[in-house]
Protein backbone atom coordinates (compact mmCIF):
# COMPACT_ATOMS: atom_id res chain seq x y z
CA UNK A 1 0.00 0.00 0.00
CA UNK A 2 1.23 3.53 -1.36
CA UNK A 3 1.20 6.78 0.87
CA UNK A 4 0.97 10.02 -0.32
CA UNK A 5 1.33 13.07 1.76
CA UNK A 6 1.56 15.60 -1.80
CA UNK A 7 -0.78 16.07 -3.91
CA UNK A 8 1.89 15.73 -7.07
CA UNK A 9 2.88 12.35 -5.80
CA UNK A 10 -0.06 10.95 -5.71
CA UNK A 11 -1.51 13.05 -9.02
CA UNK A 12 1.46 11.26 -10.18
CA UNK A 13 1.12 7.83 -9.48
CA UNK A 14 -2.77 8.33 -10.40
CA UNK A 15 -1.92 9.53 -13.78
CA UNK A 16 0.35 6.48 -14.23
CA UNK A 17 -2.56 3.86 -13.23
CA UNK A 18 -5.17 5.56 -15.65
CA UNK A 19 -2.04 5.04 -18.48
CA UNK A 20 -1.96 1.26 -17.80
CA UNK A 21 -5.57 1.01 -18.22
CA UNK A 22 -6.93 0.70 -14.68
CA UNK A 23 -9.66 2.84 -12.95
CA UNK A 24 -9.61 4.34 -9.55
CA UNK A 25 -12.33 4.11 -6.66
CA UNK A 26 -12.08 6.71 -4.39
CA UNK A 27 -13.19 6.51 -0.33
CA UNK A 28 -12.45 9.99 1.09
CA UNK A 29 -12.38 9.95 5.24
CA UNK A 30 -11.28 11.63 8.53
CA UNK A 31 -9.90 8.76 9.86
CA UNK A 32 -10.42 6.97 12.89
CA UNK A 33 -11.17 4.08 10.95
CA UNK A 34 -13.87 1.18 11.13
CA UNK A 35 -15.42 -1.28 9.52
CA UNK A 36 -18.02 0.92 8.17
CA UNK A 37 -14.85 3.17 6.09
CA UNK A 38 -13.71 -0.81 5.51
CA UNK A 39 -17.09 -1.18 3.30
CA UNK A 40 -16.28 1.69 1.36
CA UNK A 41 -12.66 0.06 0.25
CA UNK A 42 -13.91 -3.58 -0.27
CA UNK A 43 -16.77 -2.22 -2.52
CA UNK A 44 -14.30 -0.65 -4.66
CA UNK A 45 -12.41 -3.38 -4.84
CA UNK A 46 -14.92 -5.34 -6.17
CA UNK A 47 -16.16 -2.89 -8.65
CA UNK A 48 -12.05 -3.56 -9.56
CA UNK A 49 -10.80 -0.66 -9.16
CA UNK A 50 -7.36 0.44 -7.88
CA UNK A 51 -8.58 1.61 -4.64
CA UNK A 52 -7.17 5.22 -2.74
CA UNK A 53 -8.58 6.49 0.85
CA UNK A 54 -7.68 9.58 2.11
CA UNK A 55 -7.33 10.49 5.84
CA UNK A 56 -7.69 14.22 6.12
CA UNK A 57 -9.52 15.76 9.16
CA UNK A 58 -10.85 19.09 7.06
CA UNK A 59 -10.96 22.00 9.23
CA UNK A 60 -13.25 23.73 7.12
CA UNK A 61 -16.47 21.31 7.95
CA UNK A 62 -16.44 21.58 11.72
CA UNK A 63 -18.63 24.49 13.09
CA UNK A 64 -17.37 23.97 16.32
CA UNK A 65 -13.65 24.29 17.04
CA UNK A 66 -13.86 22.32 19.77
CA UNK A 67 -15.58 19.43 18.21
CA UNK A 68 -12.53 19.92 15.62
CA UNK A 69 -10.10 19.42 18.87
CA UNK A 70 -11.28 16.31 20.00
CA UNK A 71 -11.91 14.41 16.93
CA UNK A 72 -9.95 11.22 17.36
CA UNK A 73 -6.71 10.97 15.68
CA UNK A 74 -4.94 7.68 15.35
CA UNK A 75 -3.24 7.56 11.93
CA UNK A 76 -1.34 3.86 12.85
CA UNK A 77 -4.08 2.18 13.51
CA UNK A 78 -6.34 3.21 10.40
CA UNK A 79 -3.33 2.70 7.79
CA UNK A 80 -2.89 -1.05 9.02
CA UNK A 81 -6.79 -1.50 8.91
CA UNK A 82 -6.26 0.06 5.06
CA UNK A 83 -3.72 -2.10 4.71
CA UNK A 84 -5.19 -5.24 6.12
CA UNK A 85 -8.06 -4.50 3.61
CA UNK A 86 -6.77 -4.56 0.22
CA UNK A 87 -6.62 -0.68 0.05
CA UNK A 88 -4.27 0.33 -2.82
CA UNK A 89 -2.52 3.50 -2.05
CA UNK A 90 -3.42 6.71 1.27
CA UNK A 91 -3.54 10.40 0.82
CA UNK A 92 -2.50 11.77 3.66
CA UNK A 93 -2.20 15.52 3.15
CA UNK A 94 -1.18 18.49 5.36
CA UNK A 95 -3.49 21.52 5.89
CA UNK A 96 -2.16 23.47 3.38
CA UNK A 97 -1.56 20.64 1.07
CA UNK A 98 -5.97 20.97 0.50
CA UNK A 99 -5.82 24.66 1.15
CA UNK A 100 -2.51 26.50 -0.49
CA UNK A 101 -2.16 29.14 1.11
CA UNK A 102 -3.06 32.24 -0.77
CA UNK A 103 -5.98 30.80 -3.31
CA UNK A 104 -9.35 30.19 -2.24
CA UNK A 105 -10.81 26.59 -3.28
CA UNK A 106 -14.24 27.36 -1.30
CA UNK A 107 -17.09 26.27 -3.54
CA UNK A 108 -19.79 28.36 -4.43
CA UNK A 109 -22.77 26.27 -5.47
CA UNK A 110 -26.28 26.79 -4.72
CA UNK A 111 -27.51 23.81 -2.76
CA UNK A 112 -31.09 25.43 -2.62
CA UNK A 113 -32.95 23.60 0.45
CA UNK A 114 -30.76 20.62 0.36
CA UNK A 115 -27.96 22.20 2.56
CA UNK A 116 -30.81 24.07 5.32
CA UNK A 117 -32.56 21.12 6.71
CA UNK A 118 -31.60 18.61 9.55
CA UNK A 119 -28.09 18.60 9.71
CA UNK A 120 -27.89 21.87 7.97
CA UNK A 121 -30.11 23.53 10.87
CA UNK A 122 -27.54 22.32 13.58
CA UNK A 123 -24.24 22.69 12.09
CA UNK A 124 -24.28 25.85 9.65
CA UNK A 125 -21.79 26.29 6.97
CA UNK A 126 -21.00 22.48 7.70
CA UNK A 127 -21.90 20.96 4.43
CA UNK A 128 -20.34 24.19 1.87
CA UNK A 129 -17.28 23.34 3.86
CA UNK A 130 -17.80 18.93 3.55
CA UNK A 131 -18.30 19.43 -0.34
CA UNK A 132 -15.72 22.02 -0.70
CA UNK A 133 -12.89 19.74 0.18
CA UNK A 134 -14.78 16.43 -1.55
CA UNK A 135 -14.30 18.87 -4.54
CA UNK A 136 -10.42 19.42 -4.01
CA UNK A 137 -9.93 15.72 -3.24
CA UNK A 138 -12.16 14.72 -6.51
CA UNK A 139 -9.83 17.18 -8.37
CA UNK A 140 -7.07 15.24 -7.12
CA UNK A 141 -7.85 12.10 -7.12
CA UNK A 142 -9.66 12.00 -10.37
CA UNK A 143 -11.47 8.85 -9.47
CA UNK A 144 -14.12 7.03 -12.00
CA UNK A 145 -16.20 5.94 -8.95
CA UNK A 146 -16.74 7.74 -5.40
CA UNK A 147 -18.01 5.52 -2.39
CA UNK A 148 -19.64 7.51 0.58
CA UNK A 149 -21.84 5.75 2.95
CA UNK A 150 -25.48 5.81 3.08
CA UNK A 151 -24.79 6.58 7.11
CA UNK A 152 -24.47 10.11 6.17
CA UNK A 153 -27.43 10.46 3.53
CA UNK A 154 -27.79 14.39 3.76
CA UNK A 155 -24.02 14.63 3.28
CA UNK A 156 -24.13 11.74 0.00
CA UNK A 157 -27.13 13.82 -1.09
CA UNK A 158 -25.61 16.82 -1.77
CA UNK A 159 -22.48 15.61 -3.02
CA UNK A 160 -24.94 13.60 -5.77
CA UNK A 161 -26.41 17.15 -6.06
CA UNK A 162 -22.46 19.16 -6.27
CA UNK A 163 -21.93 16.09 -9.33
CA UNK A 164 -24.68 16.54 -11.02
CA UNK A 165 -24.50 20.62 -10.80
CA UNK A 166 -20.39 20.46 -11.84
CA UNK A 167 -21.05 17.49 -14.52
CA UNK A 168 -18.61 15.07 -13.30
CA UNK A 169 -17.56 12.40 -14.94
CA UNK A 170 -17.90 10.67 -11.18
CA UNK A 171 -20.15 7.31 -10.76
CA UNK A 172 -21.30 7.77 -6.77
CA UNK A 173 -22.28 4.70 -5.01
CA UNK A 174 -23.70 4.39 -1.93
CA UNK A 175 -22.68 2.31 0.26
CA UNK A 176 -25.24 0.51 2.81
CA UNK A 177 -24.59 1.55 6.90
CA UNK A 178 -22.13 -1.03 8.49
CA UNK A 179 -23.90 -1.50 12.12
CA UNK A 180 -22.81 -2.94 15.29
CA UNK A 181 -24.54 -6.13 16.13
CA UNK A 182 -27.39 -4.25 18.44
CA UNK A 183 -27.82 -1.97 15.46
CA UNK A 184 -25.83 1.24 16.12
CA UNK A 185 -24.40 2.51 13.52
CA UNK A 186 -20.73 2.49 13.35
CA UNK A 187 -19.14 5.74 13.72
CA UNK A 188 -16.10 7.10 14.94
CA UNK A 189 -17.73 8.80 17.46
CA UNK A 190 -19.12 5.51 19.09
CA UNK A 191 -15.82 5.36 21.24
CA UNK A 192 -16.73 8.32 23.01
CA UNK A 193 -19.92 7.15 24.50
CA UNK A 194 -19.90 6.34 28.19
CA UNK A 195 -21.02 2.56 29.03
CA UNK A 196 -24.46 4.16 29.91
CA UNK A 197 -24.95 5.95 26.84
CA UNK A 198 -23.40 3.02 24.65
CA UNK A 199 -26.24 0.94 26.60
CA UNK A 200 -28.93 3.17 25.20
CA UNK A 201 -27.29 4.51 21.95
CA UNK A 202 -28.96 1.15 19.97
CA UNK A 203 -32.72 3.09 21.00
CA UNK A 204 -31.62 5.49 17.72
CA UNK A 205 -31.91 2.58 15.06
CA UNK A 206 -34.88 0.55 16.84
CA UNK A 207 -36.94 4.19 16.84
CA UNK A 208 -36.07 4.23 12.89
CA UNK A 209 -36.98 0.34 12.46
CA UNK A 210 -40.17 1.63 14.51
CA UNK A 211 -40.96 4.41 12.14
CA UNK A 212 -40.60 2.66 8.88
CA UNK A 213 -42.98 0.23 10.44
CA UNK A 214 -45.72 3.05 11.11
CA UNK A 215 -45.63 4.80 8.01
CA UNK A 216 -47.96 2.99 5.45
CA UNK A 217 -50.52 3.51 8.50
CA UNK A 218 -50.17 7.33 9.79
CA UNK A 219 -48.72 10.87 9.02
CA UNK A 220 -45.27 11.50 9.15
CA UNK A 221 -46.29 14.24 12.05
CA UNK A 222 -47.52 11.74 14.09
CA UNK A 223 -44.91 9.58 13.57
CA UNK A 224 -42.15 12.11 14.29
CA UNK A 225 -44.01 13.14 17.46
CA UNK A 226 -44.02 9.92 19.12
CA UNK A 227 -40.46 9.06 17.85
CA UNK A 228 -39.08 12.32 19.71
CA UNK A 229 -40.59 11.52 22.63
CA UNK A 230 -39.08 7.56 22.33
CA UNK A 231 -36.06 8.81 22.16
CA UNK A 232 -35.94 11.30 24.92
CA UNK A 233 -37.65 9.00 27.49
CA UNK A 234 -34.75 6.67 26.88
CA UNK A 235 -32.37 9.11 28.07
CA UNK A 236 -31.44 10.70 24.37
CA UNK A 237 -31.83 14.38 23.32
CA UNK A 238 -32.99 14.06 19.80
CA UNK A 239 -32.49 17.47 17.42
CA UNK A 240 -34.51 16.08 14.78
CA UNK A 241 -36.58 13.32 13.34
CA UNK A 242 -36.99 13.89 9.78
CA UNK A 243 -39.41 11.74 6.91
CA UNK A 244 -38.09 13.28 3.68
CA UNK A 245 -37.83 12.88 -0.20
CA UNK A 246 -34.44 10.24 -0.43
CA UNK A 247 -33.74 13.15 -3.40
CA UNK A 248 -34.67 16.90 -2.63
CA UNK A 249 -34.76 16.19 1.24
CA UNK A 250 -38.57 17.65 1.23
CA UNK A 251 -40.74 16.31 4.09
CA UNK A 252 -42.83 13.60 3.33
CA UNK A 253 -46.36 13.70 5.11
CA UNK A 254 -47.84 10.28 3.70
CA UNK A 255 -46.24 7.03 2.42
CA UNK A 256 -48.13 7.21 -1.24
CA UNK A 257 -46.47 11.08 -1.72
CA UNK A 258 -43.00 9.67 -2.39
CA UNK A 259 -41.21 6.95 -4.14
CA UNK A 260 -38.01 7.23 -2.19
CA UNK A 261 -38.77 7.71 1.36
CA UNK A 262 -36.28 8.11 4.42
CA UNK A 263 -36.02 8.51 7.76
CA UNK A 264 -33.06 10.33 9.05
CA UNK A 265 -32.25 11.51 12.97
CA UNK A 266 -29.62 12.84 15.18
CA UNK A 267 -29.57 12.92 18.52
CA UNK A 268 -26.69 13.38 21.87
CA UNK A 269 -26.03 10.92 23.82
CA UNK A 270 -24.74 12.66 27.13
CA UNK A 271 -22.12 14.73 25.15
CA UNK A 272 -21.72 12.98 21.66
CA UNK A 273 -23.73 13.68 18.87
CA UNK A 274 -25.20 10.68 16.70
CA UNK A 275 -26.54 10.62 13.41
CA UNK A 276 -28.27 7.55 11.82
CA UNK A 277 -31.11 7.03 8.88
CA UNK A 278 -33.12 4.13 7.12
CA UNK A 279 -34.80 3.50 3.31
CA UNK A 280 -38.05 3.52 4.14
CA UNK A 281 -39.49 3.10 1.00
CA UNK A 282 -37.79 2.72 -2.63
P1 LIG B 1 -16.06 10.22 7.81
O1 LIG B 1 -17.04 10.54 8.87
O2 LIG B 1 -14.72 9.70 8.18
O3 LIG B 1 -16.75 9.19 6.83
C1 LIG B 1 -16.10 8.79 5.66
C2 LIG B 1 -17.07 7.94 4.83
O4 LIG B 1 -17.39 6.75 5.55
C3 LIG B 1 -18.39 8.66 4.54
O5 LIG B 1 -18.79 8.43 3.21
C4 LIG B 1 -19.33 8.01 5.53
O6 LIG B 1 -20.69 8.04 5.12
C5 LIG B 1 -18.80 6.59 5.56
N1 LIG B 1 -19.23 5.89 6.79
C6 LIG B 1 -19.06 6.30 8.07
N2 LIG B 1 -19.62 5.42 8.93
C7 LIG B 1 -20.17 4.44 8.17
C8 LIG B 1 -20.91 3.25 8.46
N3 LIG B 1 -21.21 2.89 9.70
N4 LIG B 1 -21.31 2.47 7.42
C9 LIG B 1 -21.01 2.84 6.14
N5 LIG B 1 -20.32 3.94 5.80
C10 LIG B 1 -19.91 4.73 6.79
O7 LIG B 1 -17.90 11.81 6.09
C11 LIG B 1 -16.77 12.23 6.26
O8 LIG B 1 -15.79 11.53 6.92
C12 LIG B 1 -16.32 13.60 5.74
O9 LIG B 1 -17.41 14.48 5.75
C13 LIG B 1 -15.69 13.53 4.31
C14 LIG B 1 -16.68 13.03 3.28
C15 LIG B 1 -14.43 12.65 4.33
C16 LIG B 1 -15.25 14.97 3.89
O10 LIG B 1 -14.36 15.51 4.80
Amino acid sequence: MLIFKKVADLQAWVKQERAGGRSIGFAPTMGALHDGHMELIRLSHRDGHRTVASIFVNPTQFNDPKDLEKYPRMPEKDLLLLHDTGCDAVFMPSVEEVYPPGSDVTISLDFRQLDEVMEGVFRPGHFIGMATVVNRLLDIVLPQSLYMGQKDFQQLTIVRDMIRQLNLPIELVMCPTVRESDGLAMSSRNMRLSPEMRAVAPVIYQTLQWASGQMRARTASEIQAEAMQKLQEAGLQPEYFDIVDGISLKPVERWEEGEFIVVCTAAFAGDVRLIDNLVMKQ
